[in-house]
């Protein structure tokens, strides 16, 4: 799909990919964004920033696990662009840990990581569907594909992304309703213990995975995710947008990605036997 002259939605857009995403959707020309976060002053800034550069843009303050809140996001951008060409659920979080984790997390990453993209689509696709046209991007993880060490929580969802947007290409790609799933290993940013442009982190007390913090510990992010490298948003946002013009399903901004999900189809036993070997290595005890 080509971008310029659509009206674009990303959540968890205050910081982050969501953050490079917005600046390279108005680097293509669109015609309005909605820049949606939990943090409304976060999202309010970046979307003031857009419009002194020239592009149409809205701040809306959106908890993507709450449906109302999602169909405000939705009613809000119609209003002031038009309808939604392009949404982008791209908000998550994470949550250390296993089965352990109290359920009442296990249900919070639940509705931020998975619903919410349940919700997105269920706003938008009536539309979409009516005019033969639409673009959901759904940003789910290397994780999804493969598995996060250190986090049940974080795969689990992840996975179940990955199927949603499956599920969604092949019912309606045919209808005219592209779907793209954004898979990334290690990127610098709050999740990853990154500081913030502003020189702020959320990392203060870094969430080991073993604890239940929203922050990988950099040293984990780095031996885990970021084992490829760890990568700079905008390297993840251009490959993005580079992903929705050619209108591929799956967006790989770390390469690798693609060979590990073969070597996991193609011989799961030595796969699983890789991973436990790996995470030996990463968690342990320094000498
Ligand atoms: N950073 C990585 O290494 C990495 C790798 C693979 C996938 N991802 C995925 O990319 C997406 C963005 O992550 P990021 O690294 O930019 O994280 P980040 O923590 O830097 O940014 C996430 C943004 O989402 C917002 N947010 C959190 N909960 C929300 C909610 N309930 N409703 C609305 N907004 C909410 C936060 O305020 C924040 O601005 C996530 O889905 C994450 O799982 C990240």
């Amino acid at each position: 799909m080509e971008v310029a002259g659509k009206v674009v939605v990303v959540t968890g857009a205050a910081g982050g990919i969501g953050r490079a995403l917005v600046r390279e959707f108005a680097r293509h020309g669109v015609a309005g964004i909605a820049v949606a976060d939990i943090d409304g002053p976060g999202a309010q800034k970046v979307a003031a920033e857009l419009v002194a550069a020239g592009t149409p843009a809205i701040g809306v303050r959106c908890n993507v696990g709450d449906e109302a809140d999602v169909k405000v996001l939705v009613a809000e951008t119609e209003a002031a662009f038009g309808p939604v060409d392009i949404f982008c659920a791209n908000a998550g979080i994470v949550i250390g840990g296993g089965v352990e984790v109290a359920n009442e997390e296990w249900q919070r990453i639940w509705e931020v990581n998975v619903q919410s993209h349940i919700f997105a689509a269920r706003a938008v696709l009536p539309s979409m569907l009516e005019r033969g046209q639409g673009y959901l991007v759904h940003t789910a993880s290397a994780a999804g594909l493969l598995t996060q060490l250190g986090s049940a929580p974080y795969s689990v969802t992840k996975h179940a992304v990955v199927a949603l947007a499956e599920w969604l290409s092949i019912t309606h790609g045919d209808a005219g309703v592209r779907v793209s799933c954004l898979c990334p290993q290690g990127v610098w940013t709050a999740m990853t213990g990154a500081p913030d442009q502003d020189g702020t982190t959320n990392s203060d007390e870094p969430g080991s995975l073993a604890g239940s913090g929203e922050v990988m510990e950099k040293d984990f992010a780095t031996a885990t995710a970021g084992r490829d490298g760890m990568m700079q948003p905008q390297e993840v946002a251009r490959s993005v947008l580079a992903g929705i013009e050619r209108e591929e399903f799956l967006i790989l901004p770390h390469a690798e990605v693609a060979s590990y999900e073969q070597r996991r189809a193609g011989d799961r036993e030595r796969w699983l036997r890789g991973m436990r070997r790996l995470q030996a290595s990463v968690f342990a005890p320094p000498s």
